[in-house]
């Protein structure tokens, strides 16, 4: 019995090595393993064994078992390694890679990174506030009245708690102010919200990066040429700015500054709609009540604040025409910048 096993084994082994393919190995299974193939037939012979062979016999004969299992998954992995290299199989090894998108900055964070890097060249140290704000931090705080149009709810999102969606970034200077003491030299860029219907130039999310420099004796000259030295910076040597007298609730004198357009130099064209100026943001020099408000004496600090809307500086950086082009997450439309 024993040497029946063993001849066994060497014969799986021998027909194994000859097989090149899936239909032969299922015939040398067959051969062997079916149920009329060789080792159930020596399974069977076990019963015309004594009681005193049996015991040795049967441990043989599974170890056999163990054996044959084993040299035909050999077999069947050394079929599929085969296969691999095999160009019918459908897998062909020498195609090219699929390319992997790696993706790329938004446009807007793009535009975050470079004004935040241009103040930073300045001097000035990036902060961060919260999207969800105080009623106080947005609007009390920065001397807005009771009654200005901005607080109402046609505009602003509140929460039922009372807070609210941040409308602009400029919170973040009575944050910053509470917690610090002066000199202070701050950007802030970030979301902001507002119920303003979409379209062309609207969005109820948008950006802005606030700025905000307090010291002794700073002047509006001061803001002119951080102004300036950003325009430079952002658009080239060419580009011009002008301030224009405005409002705002947080400084005084307040104003509106424009960068001469970057397309047509300021003679005039579409993009800045004939008058040769682009509109940028608001800016000032921050009102006494607001240092008030944060705690600092008016009478040994001053300071100017602006803020600009990011969503603005793209479109015109990029010369994107629609802003929900921003939001719309369109491949076809990022993969440009
Ligand atoms: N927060 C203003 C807005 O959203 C922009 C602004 C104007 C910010 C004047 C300032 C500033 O810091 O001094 O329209």
């Amino acid at each position: 019995m024993l040497q029946k096993l063993e001849k066994l084994i060497s014969s799986v082994e021998l027909k194994l090595s000859t097989v090149n393919d899936n239909k032969e190995l299922e015939e040398v299974r067959i051969e062997f393993l079916g149920r009329k193939g060789q080792l159930p037939a020596l399974t069977s012979e076990m019963r015309d064994l004594t009681s005193e062979e049996r015991p040795a016999a049967g441990k043989a004969l599974n170890q056999t078992k163990q054996k044959i299992s084993s040299l035909f998954s050999e077999a069947e992995g050394k079929l599929s390694d085969l296969k691999g290299s095999d160009s019918t199989s459908g897998i062909d090894v020498t195609l090219p890679g699929r390319k992997q998108n790696l993706g790329s900055k938004h446009p807007i964070t793009k535009i975050i990174d470079e004004c935040s890097r241009v103040f930073r060249r300045m001097g000035f140290v990036v902060a961060d506030g919260p999207e969800i704000e105080t009623v106080y931090n947005n609007f009390d705080a920065l001397n807005t009245p009771k009654d200005h149009p901005s607080r109402d709810e046609l505009d602003t999102f509140y929460f039922d708690d009372g807070r609210l969606l941040r409308t602009q970034t400029s919170p973040v200077q009575i944050r910053i102010m509470e917690n610090n003491e002066p000199p202070i030299r701050i950007v802030a860029p970030g979301r902001c919200f507002r119920r303003d219907t979409p379209d062309a130039t609207h969005s109820m999310n948008f950006h802005q990066i606030e700025g905000l420099y307090i010291d002794k004796d700073v002047s509006l000259a001061d803001l002119k040429s951080v102004l300036i030295t950003f325009a430079h910076e952002l658009f080239g040597p060419d580009v011009k700015i002008r301030l224009r007298p405005h409002f705002f609730p947080f400084t005084e004198p307040s104003v509106e500054y424009d960068f001469s357009c970057i397309m047509c130099k300021g003679k005039g064209c579409n993009v800045c709609k004939n008058s040769g100026w682009l509109e940028i943001a608001g800016a000032g020099m921050v009102d006494p009540e607001v240092l008030q408000n944060v705690g600092y004496d008016p009478e040994i600090w001053s300071g100017f604040a602006f803020g600009m809307g990011i969503e603005r500086i793209a479109m015109i950086k990029y010369r994107v025409n629609d802003i929900r082009l921003l939001y719309e997450n369109d491949i076809r439309f990022l993969k440009q910048f």
